[in-house]
Order: structure tokens, then C-alpha cells, then sequence
């Protein structure tokens, strides 16, 4: 089966083709920080009218890539949510439209479980069950997941999410969105524990997480301090060891509480250095494996949408099939866990 993906829920159009049998064939994204970057961050209207812009030629460069005609689609999966509701909208409504035109299944679906499943698509794929953290811009969580559909919250971040700490303390450093490349860039010229921050929830002797104050410290060293460039690295460098450390070292205690040896770390602050040097250190000693997505699946793609949709199908979900189609720009994960998974 020959499934479309299609993902529009911020700032990447992410078109790809997935074969249930020979993987994937092809993936193409288009990155519009280019276009944010002068704005200082994602400017709604104007991501919702590039994704219409990109959405045609990047399935025609998938096409071409696999070798595969439109009539050789079996079915279409699309990020249905969460995100920013009029570039879902665009990605939903090219989806369906053409899910009508080729008489194929559309399937929503969500962006979270996607980057969730996505270290499922690398040439040696974990198994489950296994405990995943999913670090993004908007989320930061740890699951058990036990299979396509069998998912349980075990903690999450009550405030910030790690990408939106990245994000919000590169604001206040001077650097440029999207944030997390731009502090540890900044980090690696820096030499943390110059200046202490603190390690927020570390041994709160549960899975959850609270970045806020993390930033709120940074803020107040910027203000009071002035610091100098060199100072600045430096303050780069210690918040990237305090939001790695209380990732890492949680992250890996949940997959000890839970009894098990596979830990998958997905979505954009997964592609931190840092954060996998100390997860790889500290699992090492565990005995514990860590699986990561391809580095260029860490971000949004449409490879983990059209693999997430295929996934669901086999599982033998079926979308409504009536041509009515609705975005969910809030739709919590929780709302596909398993009661009791
Ligand atoms: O998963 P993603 O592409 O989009 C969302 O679904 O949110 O994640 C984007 C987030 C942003 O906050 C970005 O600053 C962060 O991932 N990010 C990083 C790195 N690359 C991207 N954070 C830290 N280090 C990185 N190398
Ligand atoms: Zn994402």
C-alpha cells in the first residue's frame, strides 16, 4: 500500500511517499525560516499561504523521486492537529481534496504520534514496548508505548516545553529563531557553570518537567548582568546543561521505573548534540538503548505523517470517509491514550 503524507502544521511543508512494503521512497520538505527569521518567529498568515505555495511541486518532486504516479496512491495521511489552525487547514484541505479526486482514504492525523513513531522508520527500528521522550517546540513527554494506538502518559512539562525554552532564551540572548540551533551553536563557543542556573523538577521523584523558570533565570542574569559576548556563550552553555540533564536523567529513569531497555527520543530538540551525548553516556551505563529518528526526520516531516497514517490503516483504523474534514490546532495526545495501557 502507497501512502501520502502531508504535513503543514507550522513552518515546514513536509510531502512524502511511504510503501507498506519497500519503506519509504521518497520525502521532500520545504523550511520556511527563511521567511519568518526577520519577524523573530512563526508569522501564522504567512506560513498558511507559503504551504499552499509549496504543497504542488513538492508532491510532484516526491513523484518523480519514487517513480510513482498519483493513481499509485492508496491512500493520503495528513496532519489534522495540533498546530496553527490555518496552515493545518491548508495541508487538510489539499489532502481531502485529493483523496476525493483519487476515490482513496484520508486519514487525520496527529502531528505528536507521528514524531513519536518516527525513529520506527530508520534502518534498525526499535521494538516495542519502549518509553518514548518527545521534545518539541509545544511538547515535552514522556509515554510508554507499547504499540501503534498503546500509549500512557508517564509526565510531562507543566509549563515550557524544552524547544519553547530553546526558543524563548535565544530571544532574550539575541539570537535569531528558530532558537535551539542558535543556543547550542552559541553554547559550543561557552563554558557552562560560569554561571549557575538551576535544574528545574530534577529530583521531584516523578516524570514531569517545568522549564519556565529556567528561562526566567536567564532572564534575569541578561538584565542584571549586561553580560558580554563571552558571557553570553557562556549562559548559552549552562542552560543547555541544565535543560539536557533534566531531560536525559529523566528520561532514563523512566524507562528504568517502567523495567524496560529501549528509550526513542523524538521531535526537534532531539537533534541537540548534547542532549544525545548525555543520553548515550547515561544509557551506556544502563544498559540501555537509545533510538533516535534520521537527524532530518527529527524535525517536521511528511515521512512520519505518511508513516503514522500506514500504521493506523494496518491497525485497521478507517477514517470517516465523508469528505468532512476538521483541523484540531489543540488536540491533546491524551486523547489517544490506551485507559489503563
Ligand atoms: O518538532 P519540531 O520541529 O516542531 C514542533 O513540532 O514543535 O521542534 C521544533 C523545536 C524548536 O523549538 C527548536 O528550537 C527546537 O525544536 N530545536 C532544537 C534543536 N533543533 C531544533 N533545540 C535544541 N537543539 C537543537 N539542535
Ligand atoms: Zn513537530
Amino acid at each position: 500500500m502507497l501512502v501520502l503524507g502531508i504535513e503543514s502544521s507550522c513552518d515546514e511543508t513536509g510531502v512524502a511517499l511511504y510503501d507498506t512494503e519497500r519503506g519509504l521512497l521518497a520525502h521532500a520538505v520545504h523550511s520556511q525560516i527563511a521567511m519568518h527569521e526577520e519577524y523573530g518567529g512563526v508569522v501564522p498568515e504567512l506560513a498558511s499561504r507559503d504551504h499552499i505555495r509549496r504543497l504542488i511541486p513538492l508532491l510532484e518532486r516526491v513523484q518523480a523521486e519514487a517513480g510513482a504516479a498519483r493513481r499509485d496512491i492508496d491512500a493520503i495521511a495528513y496532519t489534522a492537529g495540533p498546530g496553527l489552525a490555518g496552515a493545518l487547514l491548508v495541508g487538510s484541505g489539499f489532502a481531502e481534496s485529493l483523496a476525493f479526486a483519487l476515490g482513496v482514504p484520508a486519514l487525520p492525523v496527529h502531528h505528536l504520534e507521528g514524531h513519536m513513531l518516527s525513529p520506527l522508520l530508520s534502518a534498525d527500528p526499535p521494538r516495542f514496548p519502549f518509553v518514548a521522550l518527545l521534545v518539541s517546540g509545544g511538547h515535552t513527554q514522556l509515554m510508554r508505548v507499547d504499540g501503534v494506538g498503546a500509549y500512557a502518559l508517564l509526565g510531562e512539562s507543566l509549563d515550557d516545553a524544552a524547544g519553547e525554552a530553546f526558543d524563548k532564551t535565544a530571544k532574550l540572548l539575541g539570537l535569531g529563531y528558530p532558537g535551539g540551533p542558535a543556543v547550542s551553536a552559541l553554547a559550543a563557543q561557552g563554558t557552562p557553570g560560569r554561571c549557575k542556573l538551576p535544574r528545574p523538577m530534577l529530583h521531584s521523584g516523578d516524570f514531569d518537567f517545568s522549564f519556565s523558570g529556567l528561562k526566567t533565570a536567564v532572564l534575569t542574569q541578561v538584565r542584571d548582568r549586561q553580560p558580554s559576548a563571552a558571557e553570553r556563550a557562556d549562559l548559552a552553555a549552562e542552560f543547555q546543561e541544565a535543560v539536557t540533564e533534566v531531560l536525559a536523567t529523566k528520561a532514563l529513569a523512566a524507562v528504568r521505573a517502567q523495567c524496560l531497555d529501549t528509550l526513542v527520543v523524538a521531535g526537534g530538540v532531539g537533534a541537540n548534540r548534547r542532549l544525545r551525548q548525555r543520553l548515550d553516556a547515561g544509557a551506556a551505563k544502563a544498559g540501555i538503548r537509545v533510538h533516535y529518528p534520521e537527524l532530518d526526520l527529527c524535525t517536521d516531516n511528511g515521512a512520519m505523517i505518511a508513516f503514522c497514517g500506514a500504521r493506523r490503516l494496518a491497525e485497521g483504523q478507517r477514517p470517516a470517509g465523508n469528505g468532512a474534514f476538521a483541523v484540531r490546532p489543540r488536540w491533546p495526545l491524551a486523547e489517544l491514550l490506551q485507559p489503563g495501557a
